[in-house]
């Protein structure tokens, strides 16, 4: 199928492009291509030549902007000359087809009012679910347009019931199932440096896509889900925790607001392969911006030299914990019960709503 000339999709994208159901449900793994086909979904659908409105929807703006920038890539590469704007919102126009990406924060409160002919969920069952049914769908309905949704598994959510209809029905919902390893372009060495780096259950999930349950998981889906349309109010004390990478994992810094009563997520982040210097540079940087009261740093292993750099780097209010296994539960145990109480609101940030759905107990 030449979709866009010079792109060769895979076996399993190419059966993706090739459906012409009204809903599409496509489940695999990470590095699949997943971005990468829907990018080229939308680029096809743009060059069409009948005026078309396509929503990308993803969990977070910046994850939308991933498949907004490739699919603008492909329409270059195919020739064609689109007007972009990137803000306030990414807005494309070709001719008179338009491409909006965007999130599905607060409750998809971004996406409302809209007609389209075709909307496609990156990351799909990491959108809650009302989300899908209660604003895009409705979307669809005057222009009989197409629902695509794309993305790892989630567990037993939403998004595997749709695939589950789709290996039953076939016609109005297609779906398909596919690991990582079937992306010919995806290398063993990766593969294998993956699964070294997570457990092997995160490892099915995630590159094997398969749909496993909740079994033995700590942050029940839902409670996530929740804590991602809350809307707390702005007060409280500002505290930040610091997590420094050793190895090959991340540095980690969260930014939050409020009081056991009631607190909300104002920012995550995370890096890797960054030198020392440039790990204490990013975290200073941020911590100098917020002002937090507390600033909470893991110093387990890593011992004080980090802490002191912090201080020197315009954060003297850093302190060092220690994570004890004791210290560890309680740390999970209150999280656990401010999720399940619905007193932490979250941000829609795609790593950390992974490894809260991996946690195992
Ligand atoms: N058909 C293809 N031809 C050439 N390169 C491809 C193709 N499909 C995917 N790729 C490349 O493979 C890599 C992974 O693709 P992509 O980012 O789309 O995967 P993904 O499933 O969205 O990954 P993630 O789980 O990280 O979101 C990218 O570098 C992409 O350019
Ligand atoms: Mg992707």
């Amino acid at each position: 199928m030449a979709v866009i000339s010079g792109w060769r999709p895979h076996p399993g994208q190419l059966a993706f492009l090739a459906s012409d159901a009204p809903v599409r449900v496509l489940a695999c793994g990470r590095r699949w291509g997943k971005t990468e086909v829907i990018a080229a979904e939308i680029a096809r659908t743009l060059l069409g030549g009948a005026p078309r409105a396509v929503l990308l929807v993803a969990p977070s703006q910046e994850q939308a902007m991933l498949g907004f920038e490739r699919a603008i890539e492909f329409l270059q590469r195919a020739g064609a000359r689109p007007t972009v704007r990137r803000s306030p919102a990414p807005t494309l126009t070709l001719g008179d087809s338009k491409l909006w990406a965007r999130s599905a924060a607060r409750g998809g409160m971004l996406l409302r009012g809209r007609k389209a002919h075709l909307i496609i969920v990156d990351e799909a069952a990491y959108v809650p679910e009302a989300v899908v049914t209660e604003v895009l769908t409705p979307m669809l309905a005057d222009t009989g347009g197409k629902l695509a949704l794309v993305s790892t598994p989630r567990g037993k959510n939403y998004f595997y019931r749709l695939y589950q209809q789709g290996q039953e029905d076939g016609v109005r919902i297609w779906s398909l199932r596919s690991p990582s390893w079937h992306n010919p372009l995806l290398s063993p060495t990766l593969l294998q440096m993956q699964a070294s780096m997570m457990s092997a259950r995160q490892f099915q999930v995630e590159y094997g896509a398969m749909f496993l349950d909740d079994a033995g998981q700590v942050f029940r889906t839902e409670w996530v889900d929740r804590a991602l349309q809350l809307n707390l109010p702005e007060e409280g004390l500002t505290v930040a925790g610091v997590d420094w990478a050793r190895r090959q994992d991340y540095t980690a810094l969260a930014i939050l607001r409020g009081s056991r009563e009631g607190a909300k997520l104002l920012l995550i982040r995370r890096w890797q392969g960054l030198s020392w210097r440039e790990q204490l540079e990013a975290v200073a940087r941020l911590l100098r911006l917020y002002q937090p009261v507390r600033v909470l740093c893991d110093r387990t292993g890593v011992g004080d030299p980090l802490l002191e750099a912090l201080h020197e780097a315009g954060v003297p209010q850093a302190e060092g914990i220690v994570f004890t296994q004791t210290v560890k539960q309680n740390l999970i145990d209150q999280l656990a019960l401010m999720l399940e109480q619905g007193r932490l609101q979250l941000l829609p940030d795609p790593a950390l709503l992974g490894e809260l759905y991996h946690f195992e107990a």
